[in-house]
């Protein structure tokens, strides 16, 4: 009798532990699955249509006719097209991934003043780094472009270390996603009129001889009188239509500065800014590096950096005659 009790309470016990382990897998089956079809879903909202159909065929429609024409379709490119590269103001890699976190950003990659890369956001990802923003065809650079922040204060050099490893990287993507000499560009080029990132500090000199772009562009063929002698600048009579202001205007938005200047033929702000910008990149031994104020901490404007020299159009000629739009930049 008692055997006969023990025999079936260990005949129930095993009876419960097998209901638990059904139920537990049924339970983690549905879990798993569910998480595949959100998933599946939202990498079909962001994709193509192509992706949108294969998933269809897994969650709505199973009996949907997929066929592969994508190769009959000759214009569609891939997400990466620019580089945008920034300083962090942060002094470390640690504190750039924090603050980051906390205002909601994201960057592909961060550079440490050692020259080490950190590699935060999958490259195809959109990462959230350059905020309003516009370059060639592109309006809000987010979408197209991988971001680069090197860690700087912004008033201070960058070691040769880091401006080689930035460049190396460049090139790496450069040449795995295809992009265009004119479009590595600074935070400060996309958004003139709100940043002023990568500083004057850093080396573009050094950066584009190591990548391996635009040689000769800091070869001046002009005397130095000629290149410092002030062209063009806001001046008393800025509020006068000056043609020669509308045709620089003209081509620095045919170099990519479309969006963030007028083509009005006055000298005004946002041609300030577009110029400053400019001269940031491409213009290192007439920019006025940095400095803060003591009191603000903001960085110093200075207004020589806002005028057009004749070493300014000497290189913005070059970069037209180097440069090559994409054929359907405009589509
Ligand atoms: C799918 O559609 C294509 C093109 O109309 C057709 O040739 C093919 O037979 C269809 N396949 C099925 C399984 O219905
Ligand atoms: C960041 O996003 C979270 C929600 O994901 C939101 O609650 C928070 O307010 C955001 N913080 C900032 C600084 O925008
Ligand atoms: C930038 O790099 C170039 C090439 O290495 C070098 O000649 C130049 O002195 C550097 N400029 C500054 C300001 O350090
Ligand atoms: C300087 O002249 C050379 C030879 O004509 C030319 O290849 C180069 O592009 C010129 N550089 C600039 C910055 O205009
Ligand atoms: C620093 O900022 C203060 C307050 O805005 C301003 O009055 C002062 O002119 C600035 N100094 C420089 C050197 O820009």
């Amino acid at each position: 009798m008692k055997s006969d009790q023990r025999t079936s309470t260990v005949y129930l016990l095993l009876l419960a532990i097998l209901l638990v382990v059904v139920i537990a897998t049924v339970v983690l089956s549905v879990i798993v699955l569910t998480r595949t079809n959100e998933q599946a879903s939202q990498r079909a909202s962001c994709d193509s249509v192509q992706t949108t159909a294969t998933a269809a065929t897994t969650t709505q429609n199973p009996s949907i006719n997929v066929t592969d024409w994508r190769y009959r379709s000759i214009y569609h490119r891939h997400r990466i097209q620019v580089i945008v590269l920034h300083d962090t103001e942060v002094p470390t890699v640690e504190g750039t991934v924090d603050v980051l976190n906390q205002r909601n950003l994201s960057v592909h990659y961060i550079a440490g003043v050692d020259g080490t890369i950190y590699y935060l956001v999958d490259q195809t990802e959109r990462a959230y780094h350059a905020g309003i923003s516009s370059w060639g065809s592109h309006v809000g650079l987010n979408d197209a472009s991988i971001g680069i922040e090197i860690v700087n204060t912004g008033v201070d050099i960058f070691p040769d270390v880091q401006v080689k490893a930035v460049a190396a990287l460049c090139r790496k993507i450069i040449e795995k996603w295809n992009i265009s000499p004119q479009d590595i560009v600074a935070h400060g080029d996309i958004a003139p009129s709100r940043k002023h990132d990568v500083s004057g500090w850093f080396n573009w000199t050094m950066f584009y001889a190591e990548v391996g772009l635009f040689p000769g562009l800091f070869v001046s063929n002009i005397t130095t009188a000629q290149q410092q002698s002030i062209l063009l600048s806001t001046s008393a009579n800025s509020a006068v239509f000056d043609a020669n202001v509308q045709n620089l205007q003209q081509r620095l938005s045919d170099y990519g500065y479309v969006s963030a200047i007028d083509v009005n033929g006055y000298f005004d702000t946002k041609t300030e800014f577009v110029v400053e910008a400019f001269n940031r990149h491409f213009c290192p031994e007439f920019f006025v590096k940095e400095g803060l104020n003591s009191s603000t901490g903001d960085y110093i404007p200075h207004p020589e950096n806002r005028r057009w020299y004749g070493i300014s159009e000497e290189r913005l000629t070059y970069l037209l005659e180097n440069t090559v739009r994409d054929l359907c930049a405009q589509c």
